[in-house]
């Protein structure tokens, strides 16, 4: 089984008395409920996959579907603080639990991805209300080339 363990980016201000130690593994089957709890947490005016909470049975599914080229839990001093993905067409997802965020983390999972999954171009799609997650990107390097627009059927009566 694959991990990665790095030591977050020392010459960080918010890090230097504080020393994280970051690790990924791939999603198994004990990840299901940290999965649902971070759907609960998610903030729907900024995501852009999920409108409402599927089922815990349709989510127990998804999670076994292998959805994703590779999907990880992002692993911070033993706890457990998010994922990362990418997609078969190289789009990057992550999501950080709320209670660890702004500590770099998310760069640091975003870059070790990069050099783990080595790509001619990646993606991100981001809800445009989603400013944290534009200015994460931007920062590595991310340049926006497109709004994208959809129309929803109403659900059948
Ligand atoms: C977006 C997200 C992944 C950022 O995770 P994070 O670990 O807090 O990000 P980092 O600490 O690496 O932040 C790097 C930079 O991104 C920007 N950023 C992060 N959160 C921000 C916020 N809430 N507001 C403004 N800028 C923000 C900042 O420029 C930050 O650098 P700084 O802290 O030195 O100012 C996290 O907020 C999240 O999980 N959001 C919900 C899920 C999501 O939106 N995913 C992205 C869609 S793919």
């Amino acid at each position: 089984m694959r991990s990665v363990n790095t030591i977050l980016n020392q010459n960080d201000e918010r890090n230097k008395n504080d020393t994280q130690m970051i690790q990924l593994r791939p999603v198994n089957d004990t990840d299901i409920k940290f999965l649902y709890d971070i759907l609960l947490e998610r903030d729907k005016v900024v995501s852009i996959s999920h409108k409402s909470t599927p089922s815990w049975i349709s989510h127990s599914c998804f999670v076994k579907s292998f959805p994703y080229y590779t999907w990880d839990i992002i692993i911070v001093n033993g706890d457990r603080v998010g994922y990362i993905y990418i997609t078969h067409y190289n789009e990057i997802g992550i999501h950080i639990c709320k209670k660890y965020r702004r500590r770099g983390i998310a760069s640091q999972a975003i870059e070790i991805y990069k050099s783990i999954h080595n790509r001619e171009r990646y993606l991100a799609n981001i809800n445009p209300n989603n400013k944290a997650s534009i200015n994460l990107f931007t920062l590595l390097g991310f340049t926006h080339i497109q709004n994208t627009y959809e129309l929803c059927r109403q659900s059948a009566q």
